[in-house]
């Protein structure tokens, strides 16, 4: 029987309250409105970002909300004027829309489109539909979208331009990646940085996005990858994926700056930082050459909101750079991504650590926050 125009009762995992777990509800999904599409969900990892929104320090959200936002599904019924999808398709949802038409997408400089809605504040902008209205109810009560996604739901609405179409015969189960970690931490390196052959490039945090930032900078051709994590379990992972040195702060005598400008002789050309903090963003300013050196913010600082920077670091011929979805246009992009997963340019596959079923979500937070996985996939 179909589903489409009717309200869809399914599973969600609602975030209720700041510092709580994720409670397994019963949710209901409304029907798609115009230019919006309703989508199942069939495999969605856990990102940094989703935890990032119900830490406690994290006072800039509106709950209820369904987190979620590294996934892949299929189109269950499209709203009026979809016609660049249709039921049964394979789609991945991204929270970097892409309308084709604003000054953002027109130029070939960004990846940014103003459908994200809010440039201060993008983690909270599209947490409603474009009406301003949200698809999802609990309990009587209406239920926040995030990032556009909301994929910790069976059932998901999406906008038309958050979404693409990819190849039927690729597995959903890793594909999913490409929705945020992979693409992000790749691309800083392939687009925002433009790493170079031979170059040297340090990376901090080796989780879900610094990992793809070391496939990235590997596929660019980088001679020497230095890969910084405070967890040294991360490191084998790291070697296999690329990585010549590996360095853990807190085996270290000096600042972790200082060793790597020591390692290279004056600082690396390329710096990123896939942690997120102002103090590891520094170092990864810091630990780059004079003259050329370029760091890339990748990480969602939680601590502060501001980052102090001597003029003189930037005089000298520093760059900083900020990445937002590794600077991919996504529409146009991520099909492509898809066939160079599947013609094997870069392995996604080694980033997925865990695969449970959708119900143990909060075990598979818990498994990040103790730096046990890279990437948990849950499937329904
Ligand atoms: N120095 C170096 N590494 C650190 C430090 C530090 N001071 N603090 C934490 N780390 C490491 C962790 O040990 C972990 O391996 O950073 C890694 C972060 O990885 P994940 O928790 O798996 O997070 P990930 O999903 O990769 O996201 C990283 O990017 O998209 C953003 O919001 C996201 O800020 C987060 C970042
Ligand atoms: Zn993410």
């Amino acid at each position: 029987m179909s589903t489409k125009g009717k309200v869809i009762k399914c599973k969600a995992a609602v975030a209720w309250e700041i510092g709580k777990p994720l409670c397994i509800e019963e949710v209901e999904v409304a029907p798609p409105k115009a230019q919006e599409v309703r989508i199942q969900i069939i495999a969605v990892a856990v990102c940094h970002t989703d935890i990032h929104i119900i830490h406690p320090k994290n006072t800039e959200f509106n709950f209820p909300v369904i987190l979620g936002h590294e996934s892949a599904g299929i189109v269950e019924s499209v709203g009026p004027g979809v016609t660049s999808f249709k039921p049964g398709d394979k789609v991945i949802p991204f929270y970097a829309p892409q309308c084709r038409k604003c000054k953002f997408c027109l130029s070939p400089l960004t990846n940014l489109c103003v459908k994200i809605g809010s440039f201060e504040n993008p983690l909270s902008s599209q947490n409603l539909m474009e009406d301003k209205t949200s698809r999802f109810t609990c309990k009587g009560k209406s239920v926040n979208h995030f990032l556009g996604i909301s994929a910790f739901s069976q059932y998901t609405v999406v906008s038309d331009t958050n979404l693409c179409k990819i190849d039927s015969d690729v597995n959903l189960e890793r594909i999913c990646l490409l929705g945020c970690g992979f693409s992000t931490g790749y691309g800083a390196a392939i687009n925002t940085a433009k790493v170079t052959p031979g170059s040297t490039c340090a990376i901090f945090g080796l989780g879900g996005v610094g990992l793809s930032a070391v496939i990235g900078c590997k596929v660019a051709g980088a001679s020497r990858i230095i890969a910084v994590d405070i967890n040294s379990e991360k490191f084998t992972k790291a070697k296999a994926l690329g990585a010549t040195d590996c360095l853990n702060p807190r085996d270290q005598q000096k600042p972790i700056q200082d060793v790597i400008i020591e390692m290279t002789n004056g600082g690396v050309d390329f710096a990123f930082d896939c942690v997120g903090g102002t103090e590891v963003m520094k170092a990864a300013l810091n630990c780059t050459t004079v003259g050329w050196g370029s760091c890339t913010l990748i990480g969602v600082a939680m601590d502060s909101k501001e980052m102090i920077l001597s003029p003189l670091e930037i005089l000298m011929g520093r760059t900083v750079n900020g990445t937002f979805f590794g600077g991919w246009k996504s529409k146009d992009s991520i099909p492509k991504l898809v066939t160079d997963y599947k013609n094997k340019k870069f392995n996604l596959d080694v980033l997925i650590t865990n695969t449970l079923p959708f119900d143990k979500i909060n075990e598979a937070f818990d498994l990040m926050l103790q730096g046990k996985s890279i990437r948990t996939v849950l499937t329904f």
